[in-house]
């Protein structure tokens, strides 16, 4: 399909050709739906003339006493009347005749007081494939009388005006199909094979320059579809080219950034390492003030780490292994840093069967944020409990705590990269990485209940049956 249509010529390729050829083909065809009935009415209009013709011939033997004319007369009034014989009947009995002088065979005999419309359009037809037969005619008096009037006819002249007429009539279907074509073309060329090349020409320029304004679409004042379209379009490149820059700006703020933060980081990782060594000092006050500077410092190591974190636009996609989730929590709490006084219990009631199929690191990861917010919000100690269930092909994860819940700021901001922290020392970004990580799985992360009684966030996890 594909193939013949790069087949095509040229010319033929293009919309405004094909509007043309399809419009000539459609007035064609209509022409020739027109010319079917009206060549059987013109077929019909010549032997009514005949009839009639036929009738006036025979006024003439009327006048004669004995209905009977001379021969040369004779031979005039058949020749005038475009027919080779006349028999007029009163009552079925023949009471005039004239005559060819050497009476031919009849071929076929058209009733015309009794055809339908469609036995005149095969009779039409019959005559255009034959067109050499002789027929004998039987139509109904001029005057309406009683009776009938026959006539014998040479189908040739009939067969000859017949074509004469259609060749005209394809004649004329041209110059009028041309015509329309021709008008139909014009206009919509001017009404829209012209704006869609220009809509199209302005896609393929924005696409190329998306940041050039002069490759938007001009604003249009037309009032149909075709103005709306690019009206739309022109909105559209707006709004694009702005949130193009925007984003070329942040990128560049980001690694800037970046930069800055990776270079704190390993400055603050010297000063983490000195201020260790303050902790061996047996000076009153350094030993007072060192564990203040080294929280601090944790701090801000962390604020530099998660920030780079969440600007890798670059974060590899997930790796998907299959392993058991149970095994993977129950990794989770000596990395997690629960305090050392047993004050927080770990509860993993994830049961063993349950198979995940995701990156494992970055299970980890979200995991690893989900438990330190926990962690954090539960100073005084309490339980922090994981249940898991396949829903379908997908695993359903509980992260729960005993907590306070999640104040209002939080709440308000929830998953908002580093607008979401409602701690001091926060970045707000524990939340919006754990959930961009698994939205990258096909999963996600959402609050599902939050009060005095504790926090609870629903994981979804892609599970390892498909
Ligand atoms: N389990 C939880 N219980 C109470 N508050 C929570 C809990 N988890 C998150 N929060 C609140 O949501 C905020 C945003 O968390 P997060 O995105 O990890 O940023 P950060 O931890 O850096 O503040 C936290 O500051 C905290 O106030
Ligand atoms: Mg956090």
């Amino acid at each position: 399909m594909q193939e013949r249509k790069r087949n095509l010529p040229r010319w033929l390729r293009g919309l405004s050709a094909r509007l043309l050829v399809l419009t000539m083909f459609f007035v064609m065809i209509s022409e020739v739906l027109i010319y079917v009935p009206s060549i059987a009415r013109f077929r019909l209009m010549f032997l009514e003339n005949r009839i009639a013709d036929a009738h006036l011939a025979s006024l003439a033997l009327k006048a004669t006493p004995d209905n009977v004319v001379s021969r040369p007369l004779e031979m005039e009034l058949l020749a005038n009347a475009m027919v080779r014989g006349i028999v007029l009947k009163r009552q079925e009995a023949r009471v005039m005749m004239l005559m060819d002088d050497m009476p031919p065979r009849v071929d076929t005999t058209y009733d015309l007081r009794a055809a339908g419309a469609l036995q005149l359009i095969a009779d039409a037809f019959a005559t255009l494939v034959q067109g050499d037969r002789t027929l004998r005619v039987v139509g109904r008096f001029p005057d309406q009388s009683e009776g009938s009037l026959e006539v014998i006819v040479d189908e040739t002249q009939l067969y000859a005006a017949m074509i004469d007429y259609s060749t005209n009539i394809m004649k004329l279907s041209l110059i009028i199909s041309l015509l329309t074509a021709s008008l139909v073309y014009l206009s919509l060329q001017l009404l829209m094979v012209l704006p869609m090349r220009r809509i199209t020409a302005s896609l393929v320029a924005f696409r190329k320059a998306p940041e050039n304004a002069n490759s938007m679409i001009a604003k249009s004042t037309r009032g149909d579809e075709i103005g709306k379209a690019e009206r739309e379009l022109h909105h559209m490149q707006d709004g694009l080219r702005a949130a193009l820059t925007q984003k070329a700006h942040l990128a560049a703020l980001g690694v800037a950034v970046s930069k800055i933060n990776h270079d704190l980081r390993n400055i603050l990782a010297t000063a983490q390492l000195v201020s260790d060594r303050l902790g061996d000092v047996q000076d009153p006050t350094v030993r007072q003030v060192a564990p203040r500077l080294m929280q601090s410092i944790d701090r801000a190591i962390e604020l530099c780490s998660q920030t780079l974190s969440f600007g890798r636009a670059d974060e590899a996609a997930p790796n998907p292994v299959a392993f058991a989730l149970c095994d993977l929590v129950d990794d989770l709490p000596a990395f997690a840093g629960l305090p050392s006084d047993g004050s927080i219990t770990w509860r993993n009631d994830v049961p063993a069967e349950i198979i995940v199929k995701a990156d494992r690191e970055q299970i980890f990861r979200v995991l690893m944020n989900l438990a330190r917010n926990a962690i954090q919000a539960m100073p005084q100690g309490g339980e922090i409990s994981l249940a898991a269930r396949c829903d379908g092909t997908a695993v359903v994860v509980e992260f729960g705590d005993n907590g306070p819940g999640l104040p209002d700021k939080a709440r308000q901001h929830l998953f908002e990269p580093f607008t979401g922290s409602a701690r001091a020392e926060g970045t707000g970004l524990g939340l919006a990485i754990a959930k961009e990580l698994l939205v990258a799985h096909g999963g996600d992360l959402t609050l599902l209940r939050s009060g005095p009684g504790g926090t609870v966030f629903r994981i979804d996890l892609p599970g390892d049956r498909r």
